[in-house]
């Protein structure tokens, strides 16, 4: 705690007289760091962590294009904005971690419950109102353009064609269970990948991280936060969390009065699902093999993973 205070009084030149630790997402830790003035949130990456290096390199890029939709489109009350430090960087660290801060905001978090009707009326603008800004925004968006990349490549390759033997024992089971599989997967996505490059699909602004957790409610606002994510994309990227959800037809019909005529492309689609797939698989099988979990997420992780292979053998 007291490293956490360093920081803050280092970096952001805030004293905080009060940290309480918070239900972080998958890949961070939390805190509401607070005084008698002002609330904030901290969100902590652990440089132990196998996935921080990836999640954190993309700060600089996409940092700057929320601070524009923040001042030049009518997204300011639904979005999260990152606070500076003094020197103007959007992230500090030391040895063990990677700092980012922001306000706190007083609400709740959806997360497991469903949306209301209101909500549902505020999602469907909110993403028709994002997928207006494309590359022809003022700040570059070069950075953050999907290239259709397919993730953990390298990764699948070398544990699917070895034996493995640095593994623990249940893993290495699993993945020679479900290695048929993850290889079709792999293939299919690449597929569709190389396809997908080949188009010219419109690419606008998205989230491409919109589950229930990424959504808050303060003051009868809907806002989104973890911006982490944001990509210049075709947006199936975004709607690929929508389209199995009840409430989907709703969705559409609002979204095409900004977006007339749209049309899912279901290639896009497809080939969204199926990377996100091969994202959540490599990531736990990352976290099993080289991140040092307790027993308890250790167990977590492997009914999440075992969840996943099955549903890809569908
Ligand atoms: N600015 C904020 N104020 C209050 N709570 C927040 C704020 N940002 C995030 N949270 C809470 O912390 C959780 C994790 O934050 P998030 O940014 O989604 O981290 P991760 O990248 O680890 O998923 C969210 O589900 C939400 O409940
Ligand atoms: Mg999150």
């Amino acid at each position: 705690m007291d490293r956490i205070k360093q920081v803050l009084k280092y970096y952001y030149n805030i004293e905080v007289t009060n940290i309480q630790s918070q239900q972080g997402g998958w890949a961070s830790l939390a805190y509401k760091v607070s005084n008698e003035k002002h609330s904030y949130f901290l969100k902590v990456y652990e440089k132990s962590r196998a996935s921080t290096p990836k999640l954190t390199e993309r700060i600089d890029a996409y940092v700057p294009i929320i601070n524009w939709l923040y001042r030049n489109s009518d997204l300011k009350e639904s979005i999260s904005v990152l606070l500076l430090t003094t020197e103007g960087n959007y992230k500090c660290e030391d040895d063990e971690g990677v700092y980012l801060l922001y306000d706190f905001i007083e609400g709740t978090t959806i997360g497991d419950r469903v949306l209301t009707e209101k909500q549902i009326q505020q999602l469907s603008e909110i993403i028709a109102h994002l997928h207006l800004y494309g590359e022809e925004i003022s700040v570059k968006t070069e950075s953050i353009k999907e290239d259709f990349s397919v993730p953990f490549l390298e990764f699948f390759k070398e544990i699917l064609n070895s034996n493995n033997e640095h593994m623990a024992i249940d893993i290495r089971e699993i993945v020679s269970c479900y290695k048929t599989q993850i290889n079709r997967l792999v293939r299919i996505v690449e597929k569709l990948a190389e396809s997908l490059q080949l188009s010219d699909l419109r690419m606008a602004l998205c989230h491409t991280d919109l589950h229930y957790w990424n959504l808050m409610e303060s003051q009868d606002k809907l806002i989104i936060i973890d911006w982490e994510g944001l990509k210049l994309a075709p947006v199936e990227a975004d709607l690929m969390f929508l389209m199995d959800k009840p409430y989907f037809n709703t969705f559409l019909k609002i979204y095409q009065d900004t977006h007339e005529n749209f049309e899912l492309n279901h290639e896009a689609l497809h080939f969204y699902q199926g990377r996100r797939k091969l994202e959540d698989i490599g990531e736990f099988l990352e976290q099993l093999i080289f991140d040092s979990l307790s027993e308890q997420e250790r167990m977590n992780t492997i009914d999440y993973l075992d969840e996943e292979l099955r549903s890809i053998s569908l």
